[in-house]
């Protein structure tokens, strides 16, 4: 069980780069959208760690899932689990932008990216609460 608690917080760690990350990237993108009018190497970058992240994302959940099965789902698990799925949630729009980005749509303000950016933040801060002190 340890190799895949140590596979599930590897993985973890990953996703969490991409959370951390890509929407303040797109700020940056849409600065190099309106230097060169065309799509380029940072919106490249950040197209490759975002697909990337999200097989990191989709074997954290699914190595979280397992650990939590074999422990017999106790009641912290279902509040991580609710947490987890807010934070996939955000992940997602989060690729919705990324899409959008592609295609030289840039509608959100740099304020909106980064006040988006840190309630990801926080909603890994509470994942991480709810597995290190398991409040029930
Ligand atoms: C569906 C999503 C997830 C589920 C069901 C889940 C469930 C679990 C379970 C059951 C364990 C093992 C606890 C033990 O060995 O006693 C664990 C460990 C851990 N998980 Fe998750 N997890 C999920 C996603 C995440 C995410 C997104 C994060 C971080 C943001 C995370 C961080 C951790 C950490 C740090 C540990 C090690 C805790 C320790 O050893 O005390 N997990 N997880």
């Amino acid at each position: 069980m340890e190799w895949v608690k140590i596979i599930h917080i590897l993985c973890v760690m990953g996703w969490m780069t991409s959370i951390f990350a890509v929407p303040r990237a797109l700020i940056y993108w849409r600065r190099e959208w309106d230097r060169l009018g065309e799509f380029g190497p940072l919106g490249d970058l950040t197209i490759r760690l975002y697909r990337f992240s999200l097989g990191l994302g989709v074997i954290a959940i699914a190595t979280g899932l397992y650990l939590a099965h074999w422990l017999g789902w106790p009641v912290w698990t279902h509040l991580k689990l609710a947490l987890v799925l807010a934070l996939a949630a955000h992940y997602g729009w989060t690729g919705r932008l990324v899409l959008r980005a592609r295609k030289g749509t840039f509608t959100e303000s740099d304020r909106f990216l980064r006040i988006f950016n840190e309630i990801s933040v926080l909603g890994a801060i509470a994942v991480l609460w709810a597995v290190v002190v398991r409040p029930f």
